[in-house]
């Protein structure tokens, strides 16, 4: 079975693009690779051109995904299965490919109508990625940009589709009580990051994106990160914690749009070779305490929502 290889790039749409320029450059460390002539920022955290696309939008939410594939024939492989899967897939013209700056691109919509693409030949910056903040930098390459939890209305359906149609593997399951119900986080990875996409099932969700994730090469720079969040006043959803299934020391806080973003380090990684699917009953060993919330565990959490 063909299977992407990263999450590449992703599409956000914000109301307020000064707020997450601050937001960005100040508190997460990233740096701005370009500004579109439709006002879009791209932003970049590595070598690649951009990473995460901020276009201005009231939807304060997931535009699109970008996987990543190696080539294509990879490409065409994964367009095979989409297919086969029931989807409709359709090639990327090469104006769309210019603008997410990509050789080529085919584009569908998952099992809960998220607007996805599939490329492959990511632009890559002539200059070394530098950081507006001093920090060691973020953890990439092969493991893609990070991970995304995407909130799905049928989570049997939306993880069959993962994994048939873009070869991604399950980590792990955690099941425990959020917002009241008895919930399952089903977690997916495509290369050794142990998780690029989690999923969880709710009705009429608010929001697609629960929240999305960047990991950095020291613990310093978590801690540093999480007093830039005090600095510039950015809201915290919880205190720093480990994380039972990929061992991330992590915290998570609000972005300018409401949805969450989780900093952190130290996660392990997955060879396929070894790896067993494992259940675990809650989500962190330590810490994830949610912040302005009373109650002692982490279950309690009901506002701002929030998952792994
Ligand atoms: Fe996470």
């Amino acid at each position: 079975m063909a299977s992407i290889s990263q999450l590449g790039y992703l599409g956000l749409g914000v109301t307020d693009l000064p707020a997450w320029e601050r937001f960005a450059t100040g508190v997460l460390g990233l740096a701005v690779g370009a500004r579109g002539s439709d006002e879009t920022l791209y932003l970049r955290m590595d070598e690649y051109s951009y990473r995460l696309a901020l276009h201005p939008d009231h939807s304060d939410d997931l535009l699109y995904v970008g996987w990543e594939v190696a080539d294509a024939q990879a490409l065409r492989a994964i367009a095979e299965q989409i297919s086969a899967a029931g989807v409709t897939v359709r090639e990327g013209s090469p104006e769309e490919a210019k603008r997410r700056r990509v050789v080529e691109l085919i584009t569908f919509r998952d099992p809960n109508g998220v607007a996805s693409e599939v490329f492959y030949g990511p632009l890559i910056a002539p200059d070394p990625f530098v950081s507006p903040r001093p920090m060691s930098g973020f953890e990439t390459g092969p493991l893609g940009l990070g991970h995304f939890i995407l909130v799905v209305d049928d989570f049997s359906q939306s993880m069959r589709f993962y994994q048939d149609a873009l070869g991604m593997r399950i980590s792990d399951y955690i099941v425990e009580p959020f917002e009241g119900i008895d919930t399952t986080f089903g977690f997916l990875h495509c290369n050794p990051r142990h998780h690029t996409l989690a999923l969880y099932e709710r009705v009429s969700p608010a929001k697609r994106l629960n929240h999305f994730m960047l990991e950095v090469h020291s613990l310093n720079d978590v801690g540093a990160a999480y007093d830039r969040c005090t600095d510039h006043g950015v809201p915290f959803a919880t205190t720093l914690g480990r994380h039972t299934n990929d061992h991330m020391v992590s915290f998570y806080a609000v972005t300018p749009s409401g949805f969450l973003f989780e900093y952190g380090w130290g996660a392990r990684t997955i060879d396929d070779a070894v790896w067993q699917v494992q259940l675990h009953h809650g989500e962190s060993i330590w810490g994830h305490r949610p912040v302005g919330d009373s109650e002692p565990q982490s279950q309690a959490v009901t506002q701002p929502p929030r998952s792994h």
